[in-house]
C-alpha cells in the first residue's frame, strides 16, 4: 500500500492549462498586436515572403501570440485554398546556427540526421522542401537575440534573403523574429533592411487591470468555479503588474493553488497568494534562470558559492569571485562597468538584493544577498543550464 495520502478534492480542475506551453485560444489585450502582425505577414499570400519582429519584456505574450497567430494564420490561408506551414524555433535551446537549422528540417523530416550536413548544405535541403511542397513557410525565430549573440547573424540572414535571387523565383519563405531587444541592438544593416523598422511590434509590460483579465481567463480553465476569490486575482495581479509580466501572474496562480489544496481548503485566497509570494517560487524558477545571458549565470554561481551560511557579501568580493568562474569556463571576464550592469538587471529580476553598506565602510560598497533561493540549490540550478549552454 502506497503510504502517499491521496487528496481527496483539488481546487485544480485541470493543470495543464497553466503549463508553459499551454497556448490560449484567445490572447486577452493583445488585438491591436495581433492584426498588425497580421496586416504585416498577410500579404505573403499574394507576394511572397514578409518579415516581421516582435520586441518586449519577459512575460508580455511575444512568444504565445507568435504561435497563436501561426495556428489561426494557417488556417485562415487553408479557408483561402492556400498552404501556410510554419515551424517555430527556441533560440535559447538551439543557440547555434546548425542547430536551428536542424530544428527546422526536422519540421520538413523528424529523422533529419543531426551531423553530417554543413549549414549551406541544410539550407539547400530547406529550398527543395519549400519548393516540393507549393506551400509558404514561416519561420519564427524565438529568442533570436541569443543566437545572434552566439553564432553571428549569417543563417539570419540567410533566412530573411531566402530564394531572392532565384529566377522569377517568389520568395516562399516568412521570418517572424522575436526578442526581448530591439533588432537594431544585435542585427546589423543587411538584414535590418528586410526587417524594416515600420514591421517592429513592441509589446509594452501589461498593468494590473490587464493582469487581473489574464489571470481570471487562466483561473477558469485551470481552476473549478469559484475555487479562487476575486480579491485573490487581484492580489496577483498587482504582484505581477510590477513588472508586467503574465508569466509571474499565471506562476503564482498555480503556486496559491498547491497551497491552498494542502492547506485542504476550498478556494485560494489573499493569504494563499501571499505565501506564494513568500515562497517565490514565482521569482526564481529555473525557466526564468534559463533566459539569463551567460555571464549573468556565473555571476550568480560566483554569489552562490562565497554566500553559503553568510548574511551578505560585498560588491568587490563578488566581483573576484566572477573572475575566478570566467575562468575555470573559460570565459573573458567582462570589465567593471559591465559587471555592474549585470548586478543591477539581476536586482531589478529580483534574483539579488542590494544595499549600500552601513557607516564606517567604504562610501560605494555595496552589499549583495540573494533571499528567495539557498544558495545550495541556485548554485546546482545555474550548473544545470550552464552546461546545457555549452
Ligand atoms: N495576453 C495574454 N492572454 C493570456 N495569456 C497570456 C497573455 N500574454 C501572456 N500570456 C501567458 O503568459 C505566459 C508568458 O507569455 P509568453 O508568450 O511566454 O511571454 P514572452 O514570450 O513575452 O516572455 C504564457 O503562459 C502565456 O500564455
Ligand atoms: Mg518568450
Amino acid at each position: 500500500m502506497s503510504s502517499f495520502k491521496q487528496s481527496s478534492r483539488s481546487v485544480f480542475s485541470d493543470r495543464s492549462m497553466l503549463a508553459f506551453e499551454y497556448v490560449p485560444k484567445e490572447l486577452v489585450h493583445r488585438d491591436n498586436e495581433m492584426q498588425r502582425l497580421f496586416a504585416i505577414i498577410s500579404p505573403l499570400l499574394e507576394t511572397g515572403g514578409r518579415s516581421a519582429a516582435l520586441t518586449g519584456g519577459v512575460g508580455t505574450g511575444k512568444t504565445s501570440l507568435a504561435k497563436r497567430f501561426c495556428t489561426d494564420f494557417s488556417d485562415y490561408a487553408a479557408d483561402r485554398g492556400k498552404c501556410v506551414e510554419f515551424a517555430v524555433v527556441n533560440c535559447r535551446q538551439k543557440a547555434s546556427n546548425p542547430a536551428a537549422m536542424l530544428k527546422i528540417l526536422r519540421y520538413f523530416d523528424p529523422h533529419f540526421p543531426d551531423r553530417g550536413f554543413s549549414v549551406p548544405e541544410m539550407l539547400e535541403i530547406l529550398r527543395n522542401h519549400i519548393r516540393n511542397r507549393e506551400c509558404h513557410f514561416v519561420v519564427v525565430l524565438d529568442e533570436v537575440d541569443v543566437l545572434a549573440r552566439r553564432s553571428g547573424t549569417d543563417l539570419i540572414y540567410n533566412l530573411s534573403r531566402f530564394e531572392e535571387d532565384s529566377v522569377g523565383g517568389r520568395k516562399n519563405l516568412s521570418l517572424i523574429l522575436i526578442s526581448q531587444h530591439l533588432p537594431a541592438e544585435f542585427l546589423d544593416e543587411a538584414i535590418l533592411s528586410t526587417v524594416k523598422r515600420s514591421n517592429t511590434i513592441h509589446f509594452r509590460p501589461y498593468n494590473a487591470d490587464e493582469l487581473y483579465d489574464i489571470t481570471m481567463q487562466r483561473a477558469a480553465l485551470a481552476l473549478y468555479p469559484g475555487a479562487v476569490e476575486e480579491e485573490a486575482i487581484h492580489l496577483i495581479s498587482e504582484i505581477a503588474a510590477e513588472k508586467g509580466d503574465a508569466r509571474f501572474a499565471i506562476e503564482l496562480l498555480e503556486t496559491a493553488g498547491m497551497l491552498a489544496d494542502e492547506r485542504g481548503m476550498e478556494r485560494v485566497g489573499v493569504e494563499e497568494v501571499r505565501s506564494a509570494k513568500a515562497e517565490t517560487y514565482g521569482l526564481i524558477t529555473a525557466d526564468r534562470l534559463a533566459e539569463l545571458e551567460k555571464h549573468k549565470l556565473l555571476v550568480l554561481l560566483a554569489i552562490s558559492r562565497i554566500i553559503r551560511g553568510r548574511i551578505h557579501v560585498t560588491t568587490g568580493e563578488l566581483e573576484k569571485e566572477y573572475g575566478a568562474v570566467c575562468e575555470e569556463h573559460g570565459e573573458e571576464q567582462r570589465g567593471h562597468t559591465q559587471f555592474w550592469k549585470y548586478l543591477n538587471d539581476l536586482e531589478i529580476l529580483g534574483i539579488l538584493d542590494r544595499r549600500i553598506s552601513g557607516k564606517g565602510q567604504a562610501g560605494n560598497t555595496s552589499l549583495l544577498t540573494i533571499r528567495d533561493v539557498a544558495a545550495e540549490d541556485l548554485s546546482e540550478a545555474v550548473k544545470s543550464i550552464l552546461s546545457g549552454k555549452k
